[in-house]
């Protein structure tokens, strides 16, 4: 995969350098460019920003650049997609992160002050897709933060970054049976830590068991840190031990799903 980083801070992204994808890129499977915005500015400060048409505080990442650098970086005709992180935009999550990872290529657009002209992405939009996204209801000083979270929930999921692709399967919100349930507890040696010893299910080999205190657990993790995530759960998916399980948590299930 192909990801183009448009910024004022390029130094922002050397954590790209270090661990799983600085592997994958030194492996060939990822190729991050980090592009200055700045080099398509053309007077002597190299501004980037201008105030707000319609008043109020703080400034607005101008048009200019944006434009002249997206049409360097993916001229027209290229096939690109470009991702705008903002907190207006739609909320990010890891099915969002499975599409972006079947992607050839990905451009990336890091807003500072209180973002980019309007325009930018309306006049992108007409060449490429353009996708606003949120990484939650919280505000950061600027977009590079949000850019490195999600190229490496992105890069995780390329083919043979991950040691064990199988783990990926397992994550919380992977999509699948399990898409609405977070990861329950996980435990390594030695099996008694500070008097505290591993749950006895996991040493005893028996894999069906082991499945089964797994989902519990995922289940009950769930109900009492992500309730609104159980309204998702497909009632038809649920067995008996599940509907206890979720009982005993404060949240029966009718036929329908969720009688509360
Ligand atoms: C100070 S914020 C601008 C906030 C803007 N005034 C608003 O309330 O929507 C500057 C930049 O940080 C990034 N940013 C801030 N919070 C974010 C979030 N929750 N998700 C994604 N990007 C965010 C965006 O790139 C944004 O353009």
């Amino acid at each position: 995969m192909n990801i183009d980083i448009l910024t004022i801070f390029p130094e922002y992204f050397a954590p790209l350098d270090v661990s799983l994808l600085g592997k994958a890129r030194r492996n060939g499977l990822l190729a991050v460019q980090v592009h200055d915005l700045r080099e398509w500015t053309h007077d002597r400060h190299r501004t980037v920003d201008d105030t707000p048409y319609g008043g109020g505080p703080g400034m607005v990442m101008k048009p200019e650049p944006w434009g002249e650098a997206l049409d360097t970086i993916a001229p027209p005709g290229s096939a690109s997609r470009l991702i705008i992180p903002t907190p207006s935009g739609r909320p990010f999550t890891q099915a969002l992160a499975v599409e972006y990872a079947a992607e050839p290529r990905l451009l990336f657009a890091c807003g500072r002050y209180e973002g980019i002209d309007s325009r930018v992405a309306d006049e992108v939009r007409t060449r490429m897709p353009v996708d606003e996204i949120s990484l939650g209801d919280f505000v950061l000083a600027g977009g590079e933060v949000a850019v490195l979270v999600m190229v490496e929930a992105i890069g995780r999921l390329l083919p043979g970054v991950l040691g064990n692709a199988d783990s990926v399967a397992d994550d919380s919100f992977a999509p699948g049976a399990m898409e609405s349930l977070l990861e329950g507890p996980v435990y390594t040696k030695p099996p008694v830590w500070r008097d505290r010893p591993v749950p006895d299910v996991l040493l005893s080999g028996h894999h069906g068991a082991i499945a089964r205190w797994r989902r519990d657990e995922a289940l009950r993790r769930t109900a009492r840190n992500r309730p609104e995530l159980l309204e998702r759960l497909d009632a038809g998916s649920l067995d008996g031990h599940d509907r206890d399980v979720l009982r005993e948590a404060g949240f029966p299930v009718d036929g329908e799903g969720m009688a509360n």
